[in-house]
């Protein structure tokens, strides 16, 4: 089984390419409305793929381990895409997976283009190219079993704290603003995991004071048309190449 959580397809193509190399079910954390306990077959691994958030998981994946039952579950194996250093993510994750009663997660770093255009760049396309093709050599290499888990030196781990609290930080809505370009077409209101949007007059609203802040709504518009305060006004939009995510 393996359940993914991306927002501009980075994840999402780790989870596609997980799956020929272990065909099982393809779980998308975001869309899947089944309230029934996750049952895995006998010796199956649980793969866990979603994106490093400031050094941590998401607050959407940790709800999502809270909501949810698994059973049977032996082996976990965890793949973070980040846009260059995981921090102190396998420890977040682990502390997460534990809570739930969750054995701990072989956890892999899997670097790979950065969407955290708030406080970066997007790096240029042949860069891009680049990363791409060293994350699916670095991938296979974890998926043949020649890589070691990764994991964070009890120093990472204490400063991680700080760093995943700035999440605390940037996750409030308030800055989201959007330009006239906005049609009113209703995707971002269709494509956010939390339902944090609504459309309002033709006018996509944030309802919610806080979000999960994974950014698709801003990657993800047709027209770019929502901007992060005066973070993003410039910066270019991006979303994994290779799939419709
Ligand atoms: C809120 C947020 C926080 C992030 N924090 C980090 C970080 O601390 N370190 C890092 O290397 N990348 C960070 N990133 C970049 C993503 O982890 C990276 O681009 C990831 O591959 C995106 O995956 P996706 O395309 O599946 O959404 C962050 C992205 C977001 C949206
Ligand atoms: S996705 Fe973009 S164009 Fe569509 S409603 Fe949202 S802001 Fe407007
Ligand atoms: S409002 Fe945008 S950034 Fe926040 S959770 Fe929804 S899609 Fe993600």
């Amino acid at each position: 089984m393996i359940l993914y959580y991306s927002s501009t397809g980075n994840s999402y193509h780790v989870a596609q390419e997980i799956q020929k190399k272990y065909p099982g079910e393809l779980i998308d954390m975001a869309k899947t409305k089944t309230e029934e306990p996750f049952v895995l077959a006998e010796g199956e691994p649980l793969f866990i793929v979603t994106f490093n958030c400031f050094w941590g998981v998401s607050e959407f994946v940790e709800d999502f381990f809270r909501r949810h039952q698994f059973v049977n579950v032996k082996r976990i194996l965890a793949i973070i895409t980040c846009g260059a250093y995981l921090g102190s993510g396998d420890a977040h994750l682990n502390r997460m997976l534990r809570v739930n009663g969750l054995p701990e997660a072989e956890v892999y770093d899997l670097p790979m283009v950065t969407n955290y255009v708030i406080l970066h760049e997007l790096s240029p396309f042949e860069e891009q190219q680049k990363c791409f093709n060293e994350a699916d050599r670095r991938l296979k290499l974890i998926l043949d079993g020649c890589i070691s888990p990764y994991r964070s030196a009890f120093r990472t781990k204490l400063f991680g704290k700080l760093v995943h609290f700035l999440y605390f930080i940037f996750r409030h809505t308030k800055p989201f603003t959007v330009n006239d370009s906005c049609f009113a077409c209703g995707k971002c209101v269709r494509d956010c995991p939390i339902k944090a949007i609504e459309l309002v007059n033709n006018r996509p609203v944030w309802r919610k004071k806080t979000c999960d802040h994974c950014l698709k709504c801003l990657h993800q518009c047709p027209v770019a048309a929502i901007n992060y305060g005066h973070f993003t006004l410039k910066k270019k939009r991006y979303h994994y190449p290779g799939n419709s995510y």
